[in-house]
């Protein structure tokens, strides 16, 4: 099996990390590595935010869980993991990982969201065979909309909040998420 596909079927979400930082130049790499990701049109409208300050990371963590747990108990629609986040004061949705990429699309984007979800894609990819862990981190969503973050960020306005992935060195054995057969529906030949 070549390398790539090594990568691609060796992949598992981590959602335990060692505290120890992501040496810039590796970050460098897996952020370019995203970047050059297919994208609508060639516009490169995907731009990155990196978050390493271990504070800021478990500082907007607490804000999610808060909001999640307080839209939860609006719409009456209650979930048990939101729940047992906003009991634990340690949870923590971005799992302890020593840095947070945020991803974002310019005003130029036209297909904002597949550009940056093949961005986290390669970076995924690119993060296993150097040796890292990596999750995509949905619940973040709500960051998006949350202006001391975006501000603390540095987001111009208009760019859209796309996805957020968690980085860094695994710690312990890396669970594996076993898929089912693939699902063809149809080959027409
Ligand atoms: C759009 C998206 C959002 C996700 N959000 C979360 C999340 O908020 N927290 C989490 O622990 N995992 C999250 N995941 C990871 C999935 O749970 C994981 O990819 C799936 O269970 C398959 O496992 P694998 O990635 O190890 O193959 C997300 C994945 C995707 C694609």
């Amino acid at each position: 099996m070549n390398e790539t596909l090594g990568s691609i079927y060796e992949r598992s979400s981590v959602r335990k990390y060692k505290s120890e930082k992501v040496p810039e130049n590796d970050l460098r790499e897996i952020l370019k590595a995203g970047f050059c990701a297919a994208n609508g049109m060639n516009r490169q409208a995907i731009e990155f935010a990196v978050m390493e300050n271990a504070g800021s990371i478990f500082k907007y963590s607490r804000k999610i869980i808060s909001k999640l747990a307080e839209e939860a108990r609006h719409s009456g629609n209650s979930n048990p993991i939101i729940n047992r986040m906003a009991e634990d004061p340690a949870a923590d949705i971005f799992y302890g990982a020593p840095a947070v990429i945020f991803v974002f699309a310019g005003q130029n984007a036209i297909t904002p969201v597949e550009d940056g979800s093949l961005a986290v894609g390669n970076m995924m990819l690119a993060a296993h065979s150097m040796g890292y862990g990596t999750c995509f981190i949905g619940f973040a969503a709500g960051l998006g909309h949350d202006t001391e973050f975006l501000e603390e960020c540095g987001v111009p306005a208009g760019h859209r909040y796309v996805a957020c992935m968690i980085i860094g060195k695994p710690d312990g054995n890396i669970e594996k998420h076993p898929r089912s057969d693939v699902k063809i529906i149809k080959w027409i030949k």
